[in-house]
């Protein structure tokens, strides 16, 4: 497959990112508590519209179309924003949880805006490069702004008292019991590399990933 094949199917991808984030972000913006954390979600609604046509005249100067690829990655993140948005917490927590929702959602657009424009470039495409730099720039600038906002939320959820544990939920349990299995299938890695004596789980991942 042609870099340029791969391009378009990872810009159809933001494309279904973007748009499954325009429906998201109202969500975030109703739920969030902190007034600032609100307004900002708001903002970045109409910033991501924004997104969504930019990625509209990216297609247009590859003469493609935007659909034909669902956003896999997008879908998970944003079912951990509705977590978020479930959790039985009280104002500063519970918007303490909305703020990882949505760094991770940024953050995630950023990989992909970066993988695009490097291989934009690498195709010499500058009309485009141009385009997923403008959308980058927001993204990069919208991950800065909740971060400074997070600042007084997480430290006033710091300085709430701790809640008695409440029984968990179906979903928290299955969650729980999922992640006991995760951990299970690392472990035969995790503790082999641990008798060698040299060093860390980390160092044997690393020969791992670096011998594949
Ligand atoms: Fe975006
Ligand atoms: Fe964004």
């Amino acid at each position: 497959m042609a870099l340029r094949d791969v391009l378009i199917d990872e810009l159809r991808d933001m494309y279904s990112a973007e748009n499954q984030l325009v429906k998201a972000l109202p969500k975030l913006a109703k739920g969030a508590k902190d007034a600032t954390l609100k307004q900002l979600f708001s903002a970045h609604l109409e910033e991501t519209k924004g997104h969504v046509e930019r990625l509209k005249e990216v297609f247009a100067v590859l003469e493609k179309k935007p659909t034909g690829q669902h956003c896999n990655g997008m879908e998970g993140v944003i079912e951990e924003g509705k977590d978020a948005l479930e959790k039985d917490e009280e104002g500063p927590s519970f918007d303490s949880g909305l703020v990882g929702a949505a760094l991770r959602t940024e953050h995630y657009e950023i990989a992909g805006y970066e993988a695009c424009i490097a291989m934009s470039k690498t195709l010499g495409l500058r009309d485009v490069v141009a385009l997923l730099t403008a959308n980058l720039a927001e993204e990069m600038a919208a991950a800065k702004k909740i971060t400074a906002a997070a600042k007084p939320i997480l430290q006033a959820s710091a300085r709430q008292p701790e809640e008695p544990q409440k029984p968990k939920t179906g979903k928290e349990k299955y969650s729980a019991a999922k992640s006991r299995e995760d951990e299970k299938k690392a472990a035969p890695d995790l503790t082999k590399s641990r008798g060698k004596g040299t060093g860390s789980a980390v160092a044997s991942l690393i020969n791992r990933i670096g011998g594949q």
